[in-house]
């Protein structure tokens, strides 16, 4: 049935040849290609095209059609989405890249978003943490263990992040209107919010020691949806 798989693909992007490149970018279109030449630095630059061409590929790979020949509108708060192809269920893909890693998740009608982070960005601290997460949330990270403080505020941002970026409201959600807990992971929405857990599934993994990765689908039966996490290569990219 329609919407019931949400997967996951991730690249690490630091394993990568320089004859790699070339080939990933050859998925991109040609706009995609030509904001790829305007980063200033190499690791942007090719987090970009990683996580544009494992998109491509990923939605070729359940739709079929050639990668570089998706297109997408972009939604008032920024949110691509993809088009067509037509008379099939709307397909539903949204992007993440940080040093290291891409990241793309794809599903079907549901509102879905990711969010991967390295573990090195930034160190966990107060200030940041009251500035962007609940009370509540501010409250389990003030509690964490020292070694654990990096990893706790990291889980909160990607999942926040992801979920920001599967409701494609952008900032204008207000980020101390809902929170996390994490073990078990869940959340709980202010009235601001308006929002209900039980439409959500949330995910989070560590795909490798230095990154972690976030997941949020919206659903109407949320735990029957399979999500497979895939870990990609060039050569399953650029077959
Ligand atoms: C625009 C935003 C999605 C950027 O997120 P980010 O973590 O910097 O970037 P990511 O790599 O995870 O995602 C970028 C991709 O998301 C997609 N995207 C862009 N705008 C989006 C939106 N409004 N909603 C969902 N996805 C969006 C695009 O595919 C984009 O890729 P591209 O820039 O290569 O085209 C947004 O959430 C934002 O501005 N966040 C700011 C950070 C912040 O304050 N976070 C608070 C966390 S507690």
């Amino acid at each position: 049935m329609a919407g019931e798989t949400a997967e996951i693909w991730w690249l690490d992007t630091d394993g990568l040849d320089a004859g790699d490149w070339p080939r990933l970018e050859a998925l991109l279109d040609e706009a995609e290609r030509v904001r790829a030449r305007r980063f200033h630095f190499d690791r942007d630059r090719r987090s970009y095209i990683a996580a544009h061409a494992l998109g491509r590929r990923l939605l070729s790979s359940r739709a079929g059609g050639e990668p570089s020949a998706w297109g997408f509108t972009i939604g008032a708060h920024g949110k691509p989405e993809v088009i067509g192809p037509p008379g099939r269920a709307r397909l539903r893909l949204n992007l993440s890249h940080t040093r290291g890693m891409a990241v793309a998740a794809l599903t079907e009608e549901h509102d879905i978003g990711v969010d991967v982070e390295w573990l090195g960005r930034q160190p966990a601290s107060d200030e940041l943490a009251r500035r962007f997460f609940a009370p509540a949330e501010c409250a389990i990270l003030a509690a964490a263990a020292p070694d654990l403080a990096e990893e706790t505020f990291l889980s909160f941002w990607t999942l926040k992040e992801a979920y920001i970026k599967a409701v494609g409201l952008g900032l204008t959600q207000p980020l101390d209107a809902f929170a996390f807990t994490l073990e078990p992971l869940g959340v709980r929405f202010e009235p601001a919010i308006a929002d209900d857990p039980a439409c959500w599934r949330f995910a989070r993994f560590r795909p490798t020691p230095v990154h972690l990765m976030a997941l949020a689908l919206r659903h109407p039966t949320p735990q029957a949806v399979t999500v497979t996490v895939t870990a990609a290569d060039v050569a399953m990219l650029c077959v």
